[in-house]
């Protein structure tokens, strides 16, 4: 199994673009089943997730063209299969996306239950019962969600929490359904923003995506199209905390600052001076130890608890003391452990992380356990004196594409080896 090895103690140094969004990438290639014409999808990071999804598509004989220079192109006019099956829904769970565009087009849908993960139960009652709502009758049999429906209907749906896939699976559905689907209490994540105008550049009718209110009006069959993917904010994050913990200054080039308020002010908390374009984000430490900070995740647009694992990592070397609250899902510190055998001060009660800054860590081997914790783990081995080794890499390339290749360009020591 391929390592990440790091020698840390470097300030990060340079220029780097910021590739697409994964989570906006995933619900955009599930949503071009519900079209029979040719879509091309452009700024499609590559990645794991990506390889997933494409194979998933590709089982059910979605044709997929892949061009460096142009992108995905995406044809969906025949399918043989309506399944979604196990070994690949239990690599990535977001191959429950392509419940509700299968559903809707076609009026039948298997698609594998995906089970708990690292960072939680993570259930999917959301997405049945707003399908549900709509019409749709499902059954879960021998590990699979069987659903059918002749058609599916418009509905008034209030969602019970803020979920992201499953406001995108009922959203998906409602593109091609009868009559007018209104989604409460929705995800107003920009994934789901950027998921709705593609979807309206093929012809649907969506109203209030990026808002709590989501308005969908049915209309018979959807287009062909041609969309770019927006940036990664989650990723941009990532790359702006990797420059705090190792004392850096770095611009991002292909990023989309208003995605990332929350973030940025937390940032600038740390003593990061932060500057903005429309497309680029530059932040300076001026090779100063950062600052504790106090975070609380929660859904859009608060901070992300895809940033929160990195943030642990910044608040191990900084001055003070920081108390982060993980509010989304409920098993995810799993980087904590790990952190800790690099010499961080962490201590744990229940949903809420306490730590205290200490002077420098020491690079050890560890084991990355999901996305966001493999990435906490490279920023501890950036910051960190000596080597740091990581284990069980597969889960960042699911998240971050060529993610030694940019450190290398900013001047970090980190090779891949098999
Ligand atoms: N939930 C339910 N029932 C449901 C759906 C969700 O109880 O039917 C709960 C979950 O267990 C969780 C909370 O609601 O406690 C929020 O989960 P959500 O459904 O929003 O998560 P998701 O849609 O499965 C997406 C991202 C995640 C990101 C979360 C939260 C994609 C493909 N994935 O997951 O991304 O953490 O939203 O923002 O969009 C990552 O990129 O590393 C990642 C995990």
């Amino acid at each position: 199994m391929e390592k990440l090895i790091i020698k840390g103690g470097i300030p990060l140094n340079g220029e780097i673009k910021i590739s697409g969004a994964k989570n906006a990438a995933l619900p955009i290639l599930a949503a071009s089943l519900l079209s029979k014409s040719p879509i091309q999808i452009g700024n499609i990071p590559h990645l794991q997730d990506v390889t997933t999804i494409v194979s998933l598509l590709g089982q059910m004989g979605v044709r997929i063209t892949l061009d460096e220079r142009s992108g995905i192109e995406v044809d969906s006019s025949h399918l043989e299969s309506f399944q979604a099956p196990y070994e690949l829904v239990r690599t990535m769970r977001a191959s429950i996306l392509v419940l509700g565009p299968l559903l809707s087009r076609f009026g039948k849908a298997e698609v594998s239950l995906p089970g708990g993960c690292a960072i939680g139960t993570r259930p999917v009652d959301q997405h049945l019962k707003g399908l549900q709502a709509m019409g749709a009758e499902i059954q879960i049999e021998n590990g699979y969600i069987r659903a059918k429906a002749k058609k599916l209907y418009g509905a008034t749906i209030v969602m019970d929490l803020v979920t992201v896939t499953g406001t995108e699976n009922i959203m998906m559905a409602g593109t091609i359904a009868k009559g007018q689907t209104i989604i409460h209490n929705a995800a107003r994540e920009p994934e789901v923003e950027d998921l709705a105008n593609f979807l309206n550049i093929l012809g649907a009718k969506i109203k209030g995506a990026g808002t709590a209110t989501i308005t969908i009006d049915g209309i018979d069959e959807l287009g062909g199209g041609t969309y770019s993917v927006l940036p990664d904010r989650i990723e941009t994050g990532t790359y702006l905390a990797a420059a705090i913990i190792t004392r850096g200054k770095i611009k991002l080039k292909n990023s989309r600052p208003d995605l990332l308020e929350s973030v940025l002010l937390k940032l600038e908390e740390t003593g990061a001076i932060i500057d903005t374009g429309l497309d680029w984000i530059a932040l300076d430490m001026q090779h100063q130890r950062p600052r504790a900070v106090n975070i609380s995740t929660a859904p859009y647009p608060a901070f992300p608890t895809d940033m929160q694992a990195q943030m642990m990592a910044v608040n191990a070397v900084a001055y003070g003391t920081g108390i982060i609250t993980e509010t989304v899902f409920e098993n995810r510190f799993m980087h904590v452990q790990e952190l800790q055998r690099m010499g961080a001060t962490i201590s744990l009660k229940g949903n809420t992380a306490i730590s205290t800054g200490c002077d420098q860590l020491h690079g050890a081997p560890v084991m990355a356990t999901d996305l966001r914790a493999s990435a906490s783990l490279v920023l501890a081995g950036l910051a960190a004196k000596g080597e740091t080794i990581i284990n069980r890499i597969y889960h960042i390339d699911r998240g971050y594409e060529c993610i030694e290749e940019k450190l290398a360009q900013l001047g970090a020591q980190i090779q891949r080896i098999p």
